[in-house]
């Protein structure tokens, strides 16, 4: 398999004003397991079909938004390689041992020029997703796919400030492509962009915003639309607040739900898009389509989808 050096999100540390609210939604509600607590309170989740031992943290904190999210790179050789490449580029890196975030190897710190806290890491504990490694099946025991079946995280979306300085640095030092970017009809500005280490339309994904360090979302994978209608079904069962239901987005062209958890953090389950290669050209939407952009079965830009970040 070619895909080496940085492989994926990894890891989303996600501010709650309660945990008791946050821990139904996420857990309960949405399905994802959680896998500890530690002694300062947080809370560890991961989705059934991931190996690694989490990829949710939850600390309760008097304001929402994300304290850090995290890619996994190939190896430790990579984090190294990575940690030159970042000082050549001019980002300060701070080293974090292994072990001082849990289940996790040594760690690199470092600040985007959008204001967010990102980490690199190469070792994780992994778990499994109980099916094992040995004639593994294609279906966990009853019990292990809860709620909205999410099979794994998939993207975060990013407000801020410099967002192409950020678009440039995942190119240029984590060697991510471009795959779309939506820029304003008359001025040419970069309003969104977004950008994939894999096969995907997008691993990570930043939005213009007029503060630095803003959460827009934090998207996880579904295995079809089935599971997004049921997803829906859910939502509306247990009252859960929608900002955009079941559509499309031409950007990407994955299938999609927004809806935001008790503290206003806004979360994404989706399915499908399309398969992306390093010679696939970059697809330019402008602010003229902009609602055939961002939900193309109605084609209707959604206020709250622009301006509600935390
Ligand atoms: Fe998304």
């Amino acid at each position: 398999m070619a895909l080496r050096g940085v492989l994926r999100l990894g890891e989303v540390c996600i501010r709650v004003l309660d945990m008791k609210a946050a821990r139904r939604h996420y857990g309960d509600r949405m399905g994802l397991i959680e896998v500890m607590t530690d002694a300062e309170g947080k809370h560890y989740y991961k989705a059934w079909d991931e190996h690694d031992h989490h990829c949710i943290v939850l600390r309760e904190a008097d304001s929402a938004g994300i304290d850090s999210f995290a890619f996994k790179v190939y190896d430790d050789q990579t984090l190294t390689d990575l940690e030159e490449k970042l000082n050549a580029y001019g980002i300060p890196v701070e080293r974090i041992a292994a072990g001082v975030y849990p289940k996790s190897g040594r760690r690199l710190q470092f600040v985007l020029p959008s204001g967010h806290t990102m980490h690199l890491y190469a070792e994780k504990e992994q778990i499994g997703n109980t099916l094992g490694t040995s004639n593994p099946g294609v279906m966990p025991d009853e019990g292990v796919v809860r709620g909205f079946r999410i099979n794994r995280i998939d993207h975060v979306l990013l407000g801020g400030v410099n967002i192409d300085e950020n678009a440039k640095l995942f190119q240029e030092v984590f060697e991510f492509d471009m795959t779309e970017r939506l820029v304003d009809a008359d001025s040419k500005q970069s309003l969104a962009l977004f950008v994939s280490c894999s096969t995907k339309p997008h691993d990570v994904a930043f939005v213009l915003q007029p503060e630095p360090n803003r959460f827009h979302h934090v998207s996880f994978l579904l295995d079809s639309i089935n599971d997004l209608f049921h997803a829906a079904d859910l939502i509306g069962k247990y009252r859960i607040p929608v900002d955009v239901n079941t559509n499309r987005h031409g950007i990407t062209r994955g299938a999609t739900i927004y809806f935001f958890d008790p503290s206003g953090n806004r979360n994404e389950v989706f399915t499908g898009g399309y398969v992306h290669y390093p010679d696939t050209p970059v697809l330019t939407w402008d602010t003229s389509d902009l609602g055939a952009a961002s939900f193309s079965q109605d084609n209707t830009p959604r206020e709250s989808f622009f301006n509600v970040l935390t």
